[in-house]
């Protein structure tokens, strides 16, 4: 008999955003007239800016001729890239060898991956609520998770797991779904536990690229220390607006200790060099392409002005949940906003009174954990007229 992974008992029967996707596909089904406004999931909408075309124009050329074709390439990815990633790392002085950088195909797969390289009997701490990919993977692997509540009372920045077992540690800053963003000093609290405890933690820092303070950190390792106990995780899917395209990387840092655990300095590198050879074949050559014209000066330039775009969405939703009368967080260094539910209605209640009354799509906050019931979230990805418009309909037909 075959035996199936029992841990799948364990875990929602679907996915958050094939939830919200299933649910929406519904409401369109039976209302085939009402033209319905996507907030729901982060998925970017503008093209991509002209020097990241010309890239993957220059990856696909290079295929087309004998002097310039490749096939496979590093598994870790293109060296140029490689050293490019580390450049836009030195900038805000972190210092970073090409060899711990590892280029993949988006940072779901990677912080969906990364805890296969860790032992089952780690336990895990994970901010609630958070992106469900940290707790899905680690539940359909068969860890124990345990919860760092994320909540008004504490600026959605979790406490230090003080006196409770946490082995690995996730942290998302600018948080998805919160919108919240950590000080240096707040990360310091956990890079400090985390040595001293041993502990690993990893870093999704996805949406760093929507932060407008200087002085607010874009990456853990600008925190002294962070090396020895941090694992990071980067993306171009919402700062080059590569959903589509797929181009992330990790960084896993020669000095990572991992405290208590009996590792060498570079063996956690090695281990995910060896995950990555082994189950994966590098990036697509053409999308690598694409990269480095996004991280190009002039590709920089351009694609912040598509980052604007979209946080001025954030601005334009932001007021107008305001003007409603709701109270919402976020969505000043993060594309997401964090509107709490004002009646008592759940997470998942208000998703199909909005969907109805306003014909919106939003994120339930319980999808994202159980601190996220009383919460609702919104993505400022979308064309503008389709912000404007979903905005101008919940202050016109939301009836709270
Ligand atoms: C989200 O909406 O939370 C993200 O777009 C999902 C993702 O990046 O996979």
């Amino acid at each position: 008999m075959i035996q199936v992974n029992e841990n799948y008992g364990e875990v929602a029967g679907s996915y958050l955003f094939s939830e919200i996707a299933k649910r929406t596909a519904a409401f369109q089904e039976s209302h085939p007239d009402v033209k319905v406004m996507k907030l729901g999931i982060g998925n970017t909408t503008e093209p991509l800016c002209p020097t990241i075309i010309a890239g993957l124009h220059k990856g696909v050329e290079k295929l087309s001729k004998v002097e310039t074709y490749s096939g496979y390439g590093a598994e870790q990815g293109d060296p140029r890239l490689r050293k490019a990633i580390a450049g836009v790392y030195q900038e805000r002085g972190v210092n970073l060898d090409s060899g711990e950088i590892f280029v993949s195909d988006g940072a779901k797969c990677d912080s969906a991956n990364i805890q296969s390289i860790f032992g089952l009997e780690n336990i895990v701490a994970v901010q609630d609520p958070a992106y469900p990919v940290y707790v899905d993977t680690n539940l359909l692997s068969g860890r124990e998770v345990t919860y760092l509540p994320c909540l008004a009372e504490n600026d959605f920045f979790p406490q230090v797991p003080n006196g409770r077992r946490a082995d690995l540690i996730y942290l998302c800053f600018p948080n998805n779904p919160t919108g919240a963003v950590a000080t240096k000093e707040q990360l310091k609290e956990f890079v400090d536990f985390a040595r001293e405890e041993g502990s690993i933690i990893l870093y999704d820092t996805a949406y760093s690229a929507f932060i407008s303070d200087d002085d607010i950190p874009r990456s853990i390792y600008e925190v002294g220390g962070a090396k020895e106990c941090a694992i990071e995780i980067g993306s171009f899917s919402k700062s080059a607006g590569f959903t589509g395209v797929r181009l992330g990387w990790t960084v896993v840092p020669f000095d990572l200790k991992g405290g208590q655990f009996p590792l060498e300095g570079g063996q956690v590198n090695g281990m995910w060099n060896r995950r990555q050879t082994t189950f994966f074949n590098g990036a697509s050559n053409i999308v690598q392409e694409g990269g480095l014209a996004a991280l190009t000066p002039e590709g920089r330039t351009e694609c912040q002005e598509t980052i604007d775009y979209y946080m001025q969405n954030a601005r334009i939703i932001r007021e107008g949940l305001v003007e409603k009368g709701l109270n919402v967080h976020g969505g000043v260094h993060a594309p997401y906003l964090w509107a709490e539910i004002p009646s008592g209605l759940t997470s998942w209640g208000f998703f199909d009174k909005v969907l109805e009354e306003a014909h919106v799509v939003g994120a339930p906050g319980s999808g994202f954990g159980n601190n996220g019931e009383g919460y609702f979230r919104f993505s400022s990805f979308g064309h503008r007229e389709n912000i404007i418009e979903a905005v101008e309909s919940i202050k016109a037909n939301l009836k709270l």
